[in-house]
Order: C-alpha cells, then sequence, then structure tokens
C-alpha cells in the first residue's frame, strides 16, 4: 500500500483539478470492481456489487488537496494567490509549489507591518521565476499545490496531501481485498472536499445510499504542545469519529465499527474533533438523511506540506473495513 500511496500524494489535485489523482485511480481499482464512472462534479464512483442479501453502502474518500489560485501578476512577474480550501499562509511560506502546467514556484511574503506576526493571505506571492508579467508561466485562475516527495520519518509517513490521499488508499486497498460482500458498496473518490463537501453532496445523492461512511485524516494530539488537545494518537489505531465540527457521528453506526473492531482484536481509538469536518457530514444531511459515520487516520501538521501518518494505523483501517464488509449490517 505504501507504493500507491507514494503515487498518490505526489499526484496534483487542487480542489476542482483532481483528474490526475482520478485517473491514477481509475487504473488501480479498475480490475476490482463492476462498474466504474465519473459524474459531473468529478466524482469517481467505483461499484462492487454484493450478493443481493445486503444493503446499499456509500465509503468515501476526497481526491483534492489544498491549494492556491492565482488572483493577480504583477509587473515584475510575482504571482498574487487566493487559498483553495484551508491553507494557512504561515505553513506555506518557504514552501515549493507547482502550478498544473508543471511551472514551479516559491511562496513568500511582502515585508509584515507593525506587530504582524503572521502574514495574511493578501502578503502571500509565489515567485515563478519570471522578469515581467509578460514572461510570466502562469495565467489568472491557474492552481498550485504543494511539490513534496513522501518520505519515511523514522517509522511514519510524511508528504502533502496525506489529507485525503491516505483515504484513497485505505479504500483501494479495501476493494482490491474484499473478495465477497453482501453489500452493493458504493466508493467514491470524491471531489472539492476542502471548499465544502461539494462533491460528496452530489455523490450521496446520486447513490441514495442506506449508510455511508468517510475514510478522512483527522488531528493527532500526540505532539509536544497540540494547538488542540485530542485524545487521538498515531499508531494506537483508525481513530472512530464521535463527532467533529459539523457532525454527530449516527450512534449505531460508530458502534458497528467498535464492535467489529472489538470481534477482529483490531487496535482502535475514538475521536472528538472540536472542528471541521468530512464527506460523511454530506452523506449524513442527504435527501431525507441517512445514517453515518466516519473512520478517520490521524495525523500531525495537517494541511501542511508534511502531513504525517502511521502507516500501521492504514493497514488496521483496511483490516476493519473489509472485515466491516464481509459481514451483514447490525441493522
Ligand atoms: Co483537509
Ligand atoms: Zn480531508
Amino acid at each position: 500500500m505504501n507504493e500507491c500511496l507514494r503515487q498518490l500524494v505526489e499526484t496534483f489535485g487542487p480542489s476542482g483539478h483532481e483528474h490526475r489523482v482520478r485517473a491514477l485511480i481509475a487504473d488501480l481499482v479498475g480490475g476490482h470492481v463492476d462498474e466504474l464512472r465519473t459524474d459531473a462534479m468529478g466524482n469517481l464512483v467505483a461499484l462492487k456489487r454484493g450478493d443481493g442479501t445486503g444493503q446499499r453502502l456509500m465509503l468515501a474518500a476526497h481526491m483534492d488537496e489544498i491549494g492556491l489560485m492565482a488572483s493577480y501578476i504583477d509587473e515584475k512577474g510575482f504571482v498574487r494567490v487566493q487559498p483553495i480550501g484551508g491553507v494557512s499562509p504561515w505553513l506555506e511560506v518557504g514552501g515549493r509549489v507547482q502550478f498544473q502546467n508543471g511551472s514551479l514556484g516559491v511562496v513568500s511574503h511582502d515585508k509584515l507591518g507593525h506587530g504582524e506576526a503572521v502574514p495574511p493571505m493578501e502578503k502571500l506571492f509565489i515567485d515563478v521565476g519570471a522578469a515581467s508579467r509578460q514572461d510570466c508561466p502562469v495565467g489568472l485562475g491557474d492552481v498550485a499545490c504543494f511539490v513534496q516527495p513522501m518520505v519515511q520519518v523514522g517509522g511514519l509517513l510524511t508528504a502533502k496531501a496525506m489529507d485525503d490521499r491516505v483515504g484513497c488508499a485505505v479504500l483501494i486497498e479495501t476493494l482490491r481485498r474484499l473478495a465477497a460482500t453482501p453489500h452493493d458498496c458504493y466508493v467514491v473518490f470524491s471531489a472539492q472536499e476542502e471548499v465544502g463537501t461539494r462533491g460528496a453532496v452530489t455523490a450521496a445523492y446520486g447513490v441514495a445510499p442506506d449508510v455511508g461512511l468517510a475514510v478522512d485524516v483527522t488531528l493527532a494530539g500526540d505532539v509536544p504542545e497540540p494547538a488542540v488537545r485530542m485524545a487521538t494518537a498515531l499508531g494506537a489505531g483508525p481513530a472512530i469519529k464521535v463527532k467533529d465540527g459539523g457532525m454527530i457521528a449516527t450512534p449505531w453506526v460508530k458502534d458497528w465499527m467498535i464492535d467489529v473492531a472489538q470481534a477482529e482484536g483490531l487496535p482502535w481509538q475514538l475521536e472528538v474533533l472540536p472542528g471541521g469536518t468530512t464527506d460523511a457530514r454530506a452523506i449524513q444531511t442527504s435527501r431525507d438523511g441517512v445514517p453515518a459515520g466516519c473512520l478517520s487516520i490521524p495525523c500531525r501538521y495537517v494541511h501542511s506540506p508534511s502531513e504525517t501518518v502511521s502507516p500501521a494505523d492504514l493497514g488496521h483501517a483496511v483490516d476493519l473495513l473489509v472485515a466491516m464488509l464481509r459481514r451483514p449490517l447490525p441493522r
């Protein structure tokens, strides 16, 4: 799975521009599903058919990553930007980014004002090595994301876009290992999550599932002084979401995950996240409501160029999902 994850995280795919990630995933799951289609929003919907005795499940992981969009090119060829998704300017500074056309750039910022510790978005610019506006290889509306190879740091893996290519990798591996299931499993690799779960909104409407699950990252509380005090830790198993900023997980769906993890002897932990949300919220609030939950991969430094996870958590997430999908639902 690590090689699959490397390909996924190193691929370009800011929100609304997921086509390269989509093509890669289509390649990786092609032989393991019964149907594969791309919808108008850019979601990739893979169907693994059940034996007719189960229910209709939607599993979602988002393909897009945060990024920057060129909003103004000055006369010297420096590029001003607007954020795509939850971009923190101070995590961008000094980073290297790449545009869709391959142009590379360095992110820096204007002189800070008195008492200004962090550059506001308006002070960020990308230096693409151009001498003038005419010479600039980037045009208005072009999008960029971090360029960063995945590396191993001790026993951990670090890369840009772990949020949420780890979720994609987990669902790809789940499809590969799931030989037979009673359920019609619609695995949605969703578009535009980082700008408001937009892909999952329409995919959930289209799939109309009986139950939904998202697989996404969550914050890890096991750093020296975490910004958010949380019980989650890398390597302690996938985290079963109780709530986040946009959703209270449907209790029986949360319990379903816990019960199967316990039955299989798999490590798991609980996640109570104060802010943020996932595609599970979009599924839960679609149509007249759908029971939904989320399996999270604890991740340090989310939305930075060095999002960091434990490979053990990914493996255990796959083990848990495969075990869940092979059984009848608890209701
Ligand atoms: Co995110
Ligand atoms: Zn995410």
